[in-house]
């Protein structure tokens, strides 16, 4: 197969991605009082040098309050801009898009890391900011016993959060990211509006689907404001979250949302609740791919598939069935970087090292026109003459 369609270019507004491989946000808990540090350098420039066509930094925070653990990124101030900046410069040299993931964790805020028991922050003296670091959201109602009950937001500061997006998105242009992704998923800020679960108030932001949706709605207009005409801005979505938000309102969300300057929905589950949505009866490969394909069919609009996508051929195959217009490959490209090159090979693409840096890929181009690599043939074939390598 060397005409595939993981390896075709898409253009989405004024941005051209060289494969349909996305690299999608995945928090590193490392950054220090919201700056990046060369772990992110390092973990975003081994992705775009490894193959993807787009790499979204993870979820970066548009206020303090925000901030998931003490390792979160932050954009809520100009000063994070050129130390982002830095990120942006290294993923472009790669000839990678750069994207980034704007968030906030709303009453999922202030816990621990994940692998240190993913639970509530104790006080300590290390964290000098502990009381403006208050965990907020759009009703007094915490996401389950194990959490503290999150202060409800007042309509002032609802307004003011609208803002702070739009400002974010500001921020992320002026660093030069090409691709904005806004959190409206897994149970944090955006995605505790549109739930009733977790949204009982009495204003505008409130009651009726559509009163829910008014502050992603209003977010997004926010950051079109900001975000350039020929820059591409994508929502991610907890498709369905067992909780009474499911594919059909994704779809009319996604239906709003259009119109105001969403390009891709990046199509994901759950986080409202503690219990992961099973969507037939277990978690399996692709398992959220069904997700994607609704909203792409009844929303008319490009999406996103993620989760437990982890062979070549698998995305392949999503995408020839029209299920997606772009694959997100997650804990598979944390198990190998090279992803890309790797399924380049597999599905046998005409010049699999194409998309690489130079650095390595000239070598493997040379090793590989001498019939020696990871192509499943040359496995099947075994080893060959000694004699030829040179
Ligand atoms: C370490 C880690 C951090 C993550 N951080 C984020 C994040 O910042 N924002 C987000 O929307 N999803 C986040 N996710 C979810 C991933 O983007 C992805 O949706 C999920 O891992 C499922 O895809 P996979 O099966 O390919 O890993 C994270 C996942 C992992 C493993």
């Amino acid at each position: 197969m060397s005409e595939t369609l993981l390896f075709s270019p898409l253009t989405i507004r004024g941005v051209e991605l060289k494969n349909r491989i996305v690299v999608p946000p995945m928090h590193q808990y490392s950054a220090i009082k919201g700056f990046p540090t060369d772990w992110h350098l390092m973990n975003a420039g081994k992705f775009a040098a490894g193959g993807a066509g787009l790499v979204i930094v993870e979820s970066t925070k548009v206020e303090r309050r925000g901030c998931g653990t003490v390792g979160d990124l932050g954009i809520w101030d100009d000063k994070f801009v050129e130390p982002l900046g830095r990120l942006v410069k290294f993923i472009k040299q790669q000839n990678a898009v750069a994207g980034i993931q704007l968030g906030h964790s709303g009453r999922k805020a202030r816990a621990t890391r994940p692998w240190e028991g993913d639970r509530p922050l104790q006080r300590t003296p290390e964290i000098d900011d502990w009381d403006e670091w208050t965990p907020v959201a759009p009703s007094a109602i915490a996401h389950s016993e194990k959490w503290p009950a999150p202060r409800a937001l007042e309509r002032h500061e609802v307004k003011d959060l609208v803002q702070a997006w739009g400002e974010a998105a500001r921020r992320a242009d002026a660093a030069g990211f090409d691709v904005l992704e806004l959190h409206g998923a897994h149970g944090y800020l955006v995605h505790e509006f549109l739930s009733e679960k977790s949204n009982q108030r009495s204003d505008e932001y409130g009651g009726s689907e559509l009163n829910r949706m008014r502050f992603v709605t209003e977010v997004t207009e926010a950051v079109r404001v900001h975000w350039p005409d020929h820059k591409p801005l994508f929502v991610r979505l907890s498709v369905e979250d067992n909780a009474g938000w499911g594919p059909e309102q994704s779809a009319h969300l996604a239906r709003i949302l259009k119109p105001k300057g969403v390009d891709v929905i990046d199509c994901s589950s759950g986080g409202i609740t503690d219990v992961a949505p099973i969507l037939g009866k277990e978690i399996r490969y692709s398992y959220q791919v069904p997700l994607s394909e609704y909203v792409k069919r009844h929303a008319g609009i490009m999406t996103m598939a993620v989760g437990l996508i982890i062979h070549g051929d698998q995305a392949e195959q999503i995408l020839r069935d029209g299920q997606a217009d772009l694959i997100a490959v997650g804990r598979e490209i944390l198990n190998n970087p090279n992803w890309p090159m790797d399924a380049a090979l597999k599905l046998g693409v005409e010049g699999p090292f194409r998309n690489v840096p130079p650095q390595f890929g000239y070598w493997l181009g040379a090793r590989d026109k001498r019939g020696f690599g990871t192509r499943p043939s040359t496995w099947q074939n075994g080893l060959r003459d000694p004699g030829k390598v040179s």
